[in-house]
């Protein structure tokens, strides 16, 4: 297989030559394509010498041979080891200043990023976005791992091991698209129940493990229809999303597309209760006593409902969201809470005030219908979302 491996400007370029050597060791003909940046961390000759072949770096040389679109129409595999910010941010506008970045365009081999760069840049809204653009797109992003970074600072942002990028890369080459043919149906985000025009009982769910979901699934081949309640993020214009706010509107718009669905994954976090009645102006403190009671009527049980009418061809997962800190109890409220759903799978998390919601990460366990513990899952939002889609297959 012709690989193409791409270094940007990092100092994890260093861990570049390993990730170059896995593939030449492993009888692929590697073709190294770096960055000006990157040839100040690492020498031109170790990669030469390790890859075995020329090192290109320059727009304006081999344009005889038409080099700037010859690398990517004639790779099998593109690789970028380690992906900057600026990089990241290069590709996810599109840009061609480099003889990578067009090496990439002109390129139809499947996409592998590993970045690397520090803590705080990783989390940068622009960064998380455009990572989120470039998965929405198909592209495979590996790591950051968690750890010791160029400084005395740790945390996530650390290129992932060498091993782990040539693995995951090899894993997409071997296996493109294992949910090809299927539709998944994800909702996500948290519903909200109005008391009156301006005011809304809700919950904390910003959206993010289920918009996770649907991107991996997308990644994946699968054909994907995420219905939002409230997303809190941002979605890739590769999924077209169908926007609800309250619990009847997200139970009519999951009604309308289970059935075309092979897997119905409920993400989002659902009021339980709605107000009996929405007041049809705003409530004035002036019109109350010093308390302010309010009916709650109980809104009906999606996932239940999906379980109880699904055909045997249809896998229904549902989530399960708990403040229980016990992994004992939290593991015995997710059995009985799959047992009264009636669905075929229950992911299982923790949240509080300060975790599960609207972060980055999760740690979940998985259960299947009758119980039993079938996978766990902790790290990104992304990494969970792909264990959950590896259970379900
Ligand atoms: O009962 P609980 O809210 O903990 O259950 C969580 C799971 O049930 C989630 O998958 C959520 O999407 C779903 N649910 C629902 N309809 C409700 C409440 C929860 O579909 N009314």
């Amino acid at each position: 297989m012709r690989v193409v491996v791409g270094i940007t400007g990092g100092i994890a370029a260093y861990k570049a030559v390993s990730v170059v050597r896995a593939f030449v060791l492993a009888g692929h003909s590697v073709q190294v394509v770096a960055t000006d940046a990157a040839l100040r961390f690492v020498g031109k000759p170790t990669l030469e010498a390790i890859s075995r072949n020329p090192v290109y770096t320059e727009l304006y040389e081999g344009v005889a041979e038409v080099r700037h679109v010859a690398i990517g129409q004639s790779a099998d595999l593109i690789v970028v080891a380690p992906a900057t910010a600026n990089f990241i941010a290069q590709l996810a506008g599109g840009f061609a200043a480099d003889l990578l970045g067009n090496t990439i365009l002109a390129s139809r081999a499947p996409l592998v990023i590993a970045p690397a760069m520090h803590t705080e840049m990783w989390q940068n809204a622009a960064t998380q976005a455009n990572i989120a653009t470039l998965t929405g797109r198909g592209v495979t992003i590996v790591g950051p791992a968690v750890g010791q970074l160029t400084g005395s600072d740790a945390g996530p942002g650390r290129m992932s091991e060498p091993e782990d990028i040539v693995a995951a890369a090899l894993a997409v080459v071997d296996s493109p698209g294992d949910l090809a043919g299927r539709r998944i149906l994800v909702t996500a985000g948290g519903t909200r129940e109005p008391l009156d025009p301006v005011r809304f009982i809700g919950n904390r769910s910003s959206g993010k493990q289920g918009v996770a979901i649907a991107l991996a699934a997308l990644a994946r081949g699968a054909a994907v229809t995420l219905i939002g309640a409230n997303l809190e993020i941002d979605v890739p214009d590769t999924i077209s999303v169908q926007n609800v706010s309250t619990t009847a509107e997200l139970a009519a718009a999951v009604s309308a597309t289970a059935a075309d669905a092979a897997v119905v994954i409920m993400a989002a976090a659902v009021a339980d209760y709605r107000p009996e009645s929405v007041a049809p102006s705003k409530i004035k403190k002036e019109s109350q006593g010093d308390t302010l009671n309010l009916t709650l009527v109980k809104n009906p049980d999606i996932l239940h409902d999906v379980s109880a009418t699904k055909r045997a061809d249809q896998l229904v997962v549902g989530f399960a969201a708990e403040t229980e800190t016990d992994p004992d109890t939290l593991l015995a409220l997710g059995r009985a809470k799959i047992a009264r759903k009636g669905c075929d799978f229950l992911v299982i998390n923790s949240v509080g005030w300060t975790t599960g919601f609207a972060t980055d990460g999760n740690d979940v366990r998985i259960l299947n219908a009758t119980g039993d513990i079938v996978g766990e899952a902790s790290g990104s939002k992304r990494d969970v979302a792909n264990r959950i889609l590896d259970v379900l297959l």
